[in-house]
């Protein structure tokens, strides 16, 4: 497979060529009450480098641990660094599963594309998730709601400060034991809606899943969170559009005029939202006539433009009933309340709605193997 810096080259990643060196002491498991997210890394990672001279090295199973880099790495310099994030879960019948990860992967390869980075073969990095969660099963927790977050992370290691796409890259995949993604469980949290910085913009990176697009929201955070709100709810436009929570797809739920049930809303892909595995998740099983029979829920999933006077308006008139940030993390949590010019609009409850119940219910059912969904867990022996 080639790169721009290099069209001739040929070596692409090859699952099969998988060495694997096993740590020799095996650390202890912790308490999974204690567990924090992406906190505590399993005894394992994988790794491979991509070289312009021969192309993706074969790749290694080896104990976790300290990578060494030149410094002078563009991903250090230049923020050369794509990612993704997904789950494995043990179920019931012993078997670890991964959620739809063929999306994640299609996702990495058209980050790295943006990036332009060495191009990687999804499917061959998917090969080596499922080689790494079975090495590292006992580090699955077998509590509901409990898996092992799996970060393979895609950085650009040309050595030198030359403004231009890096032709060396490292690929790592890491695991970790993970349970609730905020501090307060399934609480809700309070959002602070935010313009004067934004997440992403038209022709941005937005809607990749790159380093560069988290970091510039640490500051906000770290505003929002004196003014006491726990995450952002980041607006762009001149119109207030809304478009993530934190670092999380976000949707409302909505009482329709015409009586008909209830609208799921969230922002259409535009190119600035993060097409979020869990988000396309949610809009399908809205849509889904099973899923509305067996949960006896009238959904309309709807991805389209709306902005904060919309919000302000469904909140005045009764009809905002729900507000979720969605994501892999966190799967499907409670919104309370949305700070916005100096007043709070309140969603009722202090925890998840029924269709917020519903959806989480029901994507755990399938990511834990309780129930068979299109294909969508998929056994990674
Ligand atoms: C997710 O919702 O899984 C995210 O992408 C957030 C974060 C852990 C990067």
């Amino acid at each position: 497979m080639g790169h721009p810096t290099n069209p001739g080259c040929s070596a692409s990643l090859d699952a099969s060529k998988l060495k694997i060196t096993l740590s020799e002491t095996l650390k202890p498991l912790q308490p999974i009450e204690t567990l924090q997210f992406g906190k505590t890394f399993s005894d394992h990672m994988i790794v491979a480098t991509y070289d312009p001279a021969v192309g993706w090295s074969a790749p290694e199973v080896k104990p976790y641990g300290p990578i060494a880099l030149d410094p002078a790495s563009s991903c250090f310099h230049y923020g050369g660094n794509a990612f993704e994030g997904l789950k494995a879960y043990l179920g019931p019948d012993g078997e670890a599963r991964l959620f739809r990860p063929d999306l994640n992967m299609r996702r990495l390869e058209r980050s790295c594309a943006r990036l332009a980075l060495p191009p990687i073969d999804g499917d061959a990095v998917l090969e080596l998730v499922k080689r790494l969660v079975n090495i590292e099963k006992r580090w699955m927790p077998e509590e509901s709601g409990y898996s092992l977050y799996i970060r393979p992370t895609i950085i650009a290691t040309r050595p030198g400060l030359a403004v231009t796409a890096s032709d060396h890259a490292l690929l790592y995949i890491l695991a970790s034991p993970t349970g609730p993604y905020f501090p307060q469980g399934l609480e809700a949290v309070s959002l602070l809606a935010v313009s004067d910085n934004v997440r992403a913009w038209p022709g941005g990176t937005g809607s990749h899943k790159v380093a560069g697009n988290y970091s510039p929201g640490f500051l906000p955070q770290i505003a929002a969170a004196q003014q006491g709100y726990d995450q952002i709810l980041w607006l762009f436009g001149e119109d207030r559009r809304i478009t993530e929570a934190g670092a999380m797809n976000f949707f409302v739920v909505v009482k329709r005029d015409d009586g008909d049930g209830l609208d799921l809303i969230t922002a259409s892909l535009d190119g600035t939202i993060l097409p979020g595995v869990t988000r396309a998740s949610c809009l399908a099983l809205a849509g889904d006539p099973e899923f509305q029979k067996e949960t006896s829920l009238r959904l309309h999933p709807q991805e389209k433009l709306y902005t904060m006077s919309d919000l302000v308006k469904w909140s005045s008139e009764g009809k905002l009933l729900e507000a979720l940030a969605i994501g892999t993390a966190v799967i499907v949590g409670p919104c309370n309340r949305i700070g916005y010019e100096g007043k709070d609009i309140v969603i009722p409850g202090n925890g998840l709605g029924p269709v917020g119940t519903a959806l989480r219910k029901k994507i755990l059912d399938i990511q834990e193997g309780r129930t068979n969904w299109q294909g969508w867990g998929v056994v990674c022996s």
